[in-house]
């Protein structure tokens, strides 16, 4: 296949290098960093914006560092998980907060707000709390997004030191027959978590959503505390995408005495429950149906606040909560996807809402990911 020679511009929106072909072609190119000059291959063929693939390197992007995982890399059987692991992570800050602007600006949102650089995670290694692991119940790996290809790995580097005993136990009991797969399956999935013992992993069980990062979750919750500081007590509250009460727990502890919690998930809604949060009801509600907005005005008719902090497919339904919810006055959108945030940032403004503010934080350092911590008041 013909190769050609380009210094990679800059990083796609889906976080992939960009390199320019001598023919006018844009290709992309996975495990390259802005700043970097290699040869790569494209075939004849390949229409522009395809994927082009890094053939060898010539010289490094000064923002290069030495990759500290051997597991990881873009080849089958290797472990995608953290494709930005080889830049250090200054450059990576810079460059979600980038993605950020990009995706803003695509949906003409960016001149409402400025936004400040990225919070950064304060541990860069050794800072997840949770996983999903996948075992053929031989190995233990992981199966990176977008990807079907199994990657074993013997350790993980982003695992907080509990999380990676937990992960050391359990590897050394393999192989294990009743972690075959089964069905015709590859693997089967495996959460961990740094709350549980190896008796409490279970072969493709759920476990409730947790913030990955558990240092940088405090610094959410400080946020959403800090906000709510200013808005009186008895303001009846919504938290949309409540989870176990990450956040309805913050609510709750400053004293708000109306604060409707809405999740669907089984497990989470039990954990709720169990925390028996003053000044909190509980409904359970699947937001991806019709008629949600009507059921949630039927049990919080005035709320003047919403919490809000979907997952990555965003507050997909929208339309009645311009409809039902009048007299409310802010909305606290936290985002862990920034296409969808995007989406739903410009369908609030059109409809009479003001940007007033964007945090952006970081929660997994060498990934593409950034979240977002945002305000929205009436116009
Ligand atoms: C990003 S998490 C936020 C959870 C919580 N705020 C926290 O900090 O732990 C999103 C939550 O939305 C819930 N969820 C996903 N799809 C949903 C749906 N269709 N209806 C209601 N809740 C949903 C998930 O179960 C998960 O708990």
């Amino acid at each position: 296949m013909p190769t050609f020679v380009a210094t990679v511009r800059d990083l796609s929106h889906k976080g992939l290098g960009v390199v320019d072909h001598p023919d006018g072609r844009t290709f992309f190119v996975r495990g390259t960093w802005p700043g970097d000059e290699a040869e790569f291959e494209a075939s004849e063929d390949s229409r522009k914006y395809e994927e082009a693939k890094l053939v060898r390197m010539i010289m490094p992007s000064p923002s290069r560092v030495e990759i500290a995982c051997s597991f990881r890399g873009f080849l089958p059987g290797q472990c995608g998980g953290c494709p930005w692991m080889m830049a250090d992570y200054s450059s990576q800050l810079k460059l979600k907060r980038k993605r950020l602007i990009y995706a803003l600006e695509k949906r003409q949102v960016l001149h409402e707000v400025t936004i400040p650089c990225v919070i950064p995670s304060p541990n860069v290694f050794g800072y997840r709390n949770r996983v999903q692991l996948k075992t053929d119940g031989v190995r233990m790996g992981y199966v990176s997004e977008g990807s079907t290809v199994f990657g074993p790995v013997d350790d993980c580097l982003i695992m907080n030191e509990k999380l990676r005993n937990l992960f050391h136990e359990l590897k050394a009991k393999l192989p294990r027959e009743d972690w075959r797969p089964t069905g015709g399956h590859q693997w089967s999935y495996l959460d961990l978590d740094d709350e549980a013992t190896s008796k409490d992993v279970y072969l493709n069980k759920r476990r409730p959503f947790r913030q990955g990062n558990t240092e940088q979750n405090e610094v959410m919750r400080s946020w959403i505390r800090d906000k709510f500081s200013n808005i009186p007590f008895h303001y009846p509250v919504i938290d949309l995408f409540c989870g176990s009460g990450n956040f309805t727990q913050v609510l709750s502890g400053l004293g708000f005495t109306n604060i409707l919690a809405v999740e669907v998930q089984g497990a989470a809604l039990e954990a709720l429950r169990q925390s028996g949060l003053p000044g909190v009801r509980i409904l359970p509600l699947d937001m991806s149906k019709r008629g949600v907005w009507a059921s949630i005005a039927r049990f919080q008719p005035h709320a003047k606040a919403l919490l809000l902090d979907p997952p990555r497919e965003g507050l997909e339904k929208r339309r009645g909560l311009y409809k039902y919810l009048d007299n409310l006055e802010i909305i606290f959108y936290i985002s862990c996807e920034i296409d969808t945030f995007s989406r739903d940032a410009a369908d609030l403004i059109k409809h009479g809402w003001k940007l007033q503010e964007m945090t952006p934080i970081d929660l997994f350092p060498h990934t593409p990911h950034v979240e977002v911590l945002s305000v929205f008041t009436r116009l």
